[in-house]
């Protein structure tokens, strides 16, 4: 199987390719390791796909580009013939979609009519792509499920993963391109982002600095590890998604269509409060957090809570890693990461 993975210098898309490194699968990542967050984190994980390459003596080959490049994407793609394709990169992030929506724009519009394009033109028998838990919006209805609609984002992020959803299905439907749209649900794990809460508590909390607690510290996350979420990733883009032949048009199912589109959300299933999820890093630094208790931000998301029964169904897809366990070996990344820098 010879797979593209984009954004594979990123928290996700370098789990997702190592994994299939580690299968056997031929791996193309792209990426243009831009400086949303500090690049050296990214360049460091690079490094550490190039290692398990040689490890597994799995074709791998890396391509430092701009997706919202058409050129990059066609010569990517001219070059290659892929088997599937996993579209991770994006800009991703919530608050900084309030201040820099242009960015949103390139990367997770044009960027991804770029693939879209590619993925028609050369024939790929499965597109998987990245969506969020941030699309269910204004949703309250909990545990939040596909078979719902998702039509009201708070901020400018989830539109554009909305979007993002609704251009695959216009090429499933016209062009019969399989797509799989994978939401996310707030994933930690090591290796994770530095914008995300688990990295910027960790190192105010090891600095004895305060860590701000946004509602109050009232938010419940669906906190889901890395390494399930790279398992969901893969098992989805193994399983090329099809028509539902049941779909009724008087009645429209929003998570599949008559045309090979499907859209997943890929949780925990077990949502835990904020103050939990601090505990657990407090418990794993041994160390206590001062809280800065603040009000909802604009945006903001209060709860999350993922029904991931569809996935389970259809590709077996099963979390396994509690949260005190998955904040244990993210703090043990840490520490190790930031002693060897
Ligand atoms: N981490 C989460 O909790 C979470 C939650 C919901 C959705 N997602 C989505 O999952 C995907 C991966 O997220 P992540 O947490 O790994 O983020 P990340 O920022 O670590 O990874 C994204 C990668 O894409 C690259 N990229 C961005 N724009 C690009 C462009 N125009 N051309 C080439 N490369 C580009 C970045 O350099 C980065 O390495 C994203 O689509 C994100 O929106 C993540």
């Amino acid at each position: 199987m010879k797979v593209l993975v984009t954004g594979a210098a990123g928290f996700i898309g370098y789990h997702v390719a190592k994994r299939l490194l580690e299968r056997g699968d031929e791996v193309v990542g792209i990426d243009n390791v831009n400086d949303y967050y500090d690049p050296e984190i990214k360049e460091a994980r690079l490094r550490l796909l190039d290692e398990a390459s040689r490890k597994t003596n799995a074709g791998y080959h890396f391509i430092r580009g701009n997706l919202a490049d058409k050129s990059v994407v066609d010569a990517c793609f001219a070059d290659h013939a892929f088997d599937r394709v996993i579209h991770l990169a994006a800009q991703a992030g919530v608050r900084y979609s309030l201040e820099n929506p242009h960015a949103y724009v390139e990367s997770n519009i044009i960027a991804y009519t770029n693939m879209l394009e590619a993925c028609r033109n050369s024939a790929v028998a499965h597109l998987t792509y990245a969506s969020t838990s941030s699309v269910y919006g204004a949703n309250t209805d909990m545990p939040f499920s596909e078979h719902r609609p998702a039509d009201h984002p708070l901020q400018f992020y989830a539109a554009t993963k909305r979007a993002n959803e609704l251009m695959a299905h216009s090429y499933s439907q016209l062009f019969g391109l399989p797509t799989t749209g994978l939401r996310f649900f707030t994933v930690y794990g090591p290796w994770g982002r530095p914008d995300m809460a688990l990295f910027l508590f960790t190192k105010n909390i090891l600095a004895g600095e305060p860590i701000k607690l946004f509602n109050n510290g009232n938010h419940t996350r669906d906190f889901t590890y890395v390494d399930d979420i790279a398992e969901g990733v893969i098992r989805a883009s193994d399983s090329p998604a099809t028509g539902n032949a049941a779909w009724d048009s008087s009645r429209p199912d929003p998570a599949t269509s008559s045309a090979p589109w499907r859209i997943f959300n890929i949780g925990n299933n077990n949502p835990v409060k904020l103050t939990a999820y601090v505990e657990a890093l407090e418990n794993a630094l041994g160390r206590k957090a001062i809280v800065e208790l603040l009000p909802l931000q604009p945006g903001d998301v209060p709860d999350t809570f993922a029904d991931t029964s569809a996935l389970e169904q259809a590709v077996g897809y099963r979390p396994t890693t509690t949260v005190t366990e998955g904040v244990g070996r993210f703090v043990e990344w840490y520490k190790a990461y930031f002693a060897r820098a």
